[in-house]
């Protein structure tokens, strides 16, 4: 496995394989990898002849009270992590290589930054299609892999990806898990003792409202209330920021099922200082 630190290096070696009709994949992370994390990079390794991950800690996308600072970084480990996973590249650039203090240019998906997540981090998807784009220019793979586990990000990096006619495929992959339901995150380590031991139930409380859903309950205020209320009562969970219920591509918010293809359920909630999320896509009915 190679590590990369600049720009003109990644471009030179994905230009050979290119050249070379070397199937290539890009897993873009901020490091501190996990079976979330490595799951992109198995299924990458599946696909691809040649597999590219980049761990970069992105300063434009954390708002000024958030993480950034405190946000955990381990290239050591990471990197053994990622070669066990079969990674040929690592691109794990220092924040000067990607932004010149004079860049003026930002990436905005219009409507689908502001709501859920965007309510309460503005400037964050912004942050979030400006480096991806970026790596993408750097690293123009034939596919790139992305989590359901940030419904968001992935939705408006596939809108990007079509509205900006990028050549690149993205590849949507499951959220991993904890045996307790608990969605794989670099923030989960920030969780006290008993704040881990509730904070599955974020999940359980999606799992409920899909449940309802399927069964028929027409009434999807209702189900937000009552799971809002519920994900109140457990121990240590301070905040619940938004239960939501939305069409899965567009990210409108839906009072019922019928003429939705897809619908995804969506939550964040607070556990102390730590922010977690997590969501359920229900498929279309076949
Ligand atoms: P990061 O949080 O490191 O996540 C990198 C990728 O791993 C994302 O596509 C994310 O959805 C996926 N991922 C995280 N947890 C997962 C889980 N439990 N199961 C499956 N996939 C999971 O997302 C980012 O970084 C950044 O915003 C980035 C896209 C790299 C841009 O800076």
């Amino acid at each position: 496995m190679q590590l990369i630190k600049n720009i003109k290096e990644c471009k030179k070696i994905i230009g050979g394989l290119k050249r070379n009709s070397q199937k290539t994949g890009l897993v873009p992370t901020m490091g501190d990898l996990h079976g979330g994390h490595l799951s992109l990079a198995q299924t990458a390794r599946l696909e691809c002849d040649k597999v590219f991950m980049t761990i970069f800690v992105n300063p434009t996308q954390f708002g000024p009270d958030e993480d950034f600072n405190k946000y955990p970084r381990d290239l050591k480990g990471d990197t053994a992590l990622a070669e066990s996973a079969g990674v040929d590249y690592i691109f794990a650039p220092e924040a000067g290589e990607i932004y010149k203090k004079d860049s003026r240019t930002i990436v905005e998906v219009e409507g689908l930054s502001t709501p859920m997540c965007g309510k309460k981090r503005p400037g964050h998807f912004k942050g979030v299609a400006t480096i991806v784009l970026k790596l993408f220019n750097i690293i123009p793979a034939g596919r790139a892999y992305f989590g359901e586990k940030d419904y968001q990000q992935l939705v408006i990096i596939k809108k990007m990806v079509s509205d900006l006619n990028l050549d690149i495929k993205i590849r949507e992959c499951p959220t991993i898990r904890e045996k307790d339901g608990l969605a794989l995150s670099s923030r989960n380590k920030y969780l006290l003792k008993g704040e881990r031991e509730n904070a599955s139930i974020i999940y359980k409380t999606l799992k409920q409202a899909k449940r309802k859903i399927e069964e028929g309950e027409e009434d999807f205020k209702l189900i937000i209330e009552q799971a809002t209320k519920k994900m109140q009562k457990a121990p240590h969970l301070k905040e619940v920021e938004y239960f939501d219920i939305r069409n899965a591509e567009t990210l409108e918010k839906i009072n019922k099922r019928k003429g939705s293809k897809e619908v995804l359920i969506a939550a964040a909630a607070w556990f102390g200082g730590t922010r977690l999320i997590d969501n359920i896509v229900i498929k279309e009915k076949k």
